[in-house]
């Protein structure tokens, strides 16, 4: 169905794939914090639901999960203004966070998210990502990163155009047909 998918340019991670990293990156966190309390897992909406939901289900020790909305002013980040459409339900003052990104691509929506979230105190703040685009100048830090992919528009796994193709199993190169309508 994904393979035949007329929207769609190419596939750039199998389903199989994304399993496998995702399972690493919660090996990972789990032996980074292994001293930890418990862990503060932000998910980004829209695009972290299906991440964050397989990532944090293969983090066997305590952490809860909370999200956050945001919206980039106009239609495309390039500007770098972004704004808080929902917030945290709680105060992360002293909490250990991970904020969780389905996408890095100019990397304003995580530096800006940086931002805001080092200013309410927690102990600790890092930074992960599924994907980030290569492009030239990317200067913001991402601790748990899955893939880096070149600089196309990618659909899938949270991912979407128009609010659409978020539910296929893989990321894959959207056609630009598709987009530059
Ligand atoms: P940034 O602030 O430019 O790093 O953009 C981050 C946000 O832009 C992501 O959270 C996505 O919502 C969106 N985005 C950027 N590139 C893509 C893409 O290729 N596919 C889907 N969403 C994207
Ligand atoms: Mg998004």
């Amino acid at each position: 169905m994904t393979e035949n998918h007329p929207d769609l340019a190419r596939i750039l991670i199998t389903p199989e794939a994304i399993a496998a990293r995702v399972k690493e990156m919660a090996e990972q966190i789990s032996s980074d914090f292994r001293h930890v309390e418990r862990l503060y897992m932000i998910g980004i909406l829209k695009g972290a639901f299906i991440f964050l939901a397989d990532l944090t289900r293969e983090m066997h020790f305590p952490h809860v999960v909370d999200f956050m909305a945001l919206s980039s002013y106009g239609r495309t980040t390039e500007s770098g203004a972004v704004r808080i459409l929902m917030d945290l339900r709680e105060p992360i003052d002293g909490q250990h966070v991970i904020i969780v990104e389905d996408i890095v691509d100019s990397g304003h929506t995580l530096s800006y998210l940086q931002r805001v979230l080092a200013g309410r105190n927690p102990a600790s703040l890092h930074t992960c990502a599924l994907v980030r685009k290569l492009r030239p100048g990317l200067n913001v830090q991402v601790d748990y990163l899955g893939f880096d992919i070149p600089d196309v528009w990618v659909v899938g796994y949270g991912l979407d155009y128009a609010d659409l193709y978020r539910t296929l199993p893989c990321v894959a190169e959207l056609k630009k047909e598709v987009y530059s309508k």
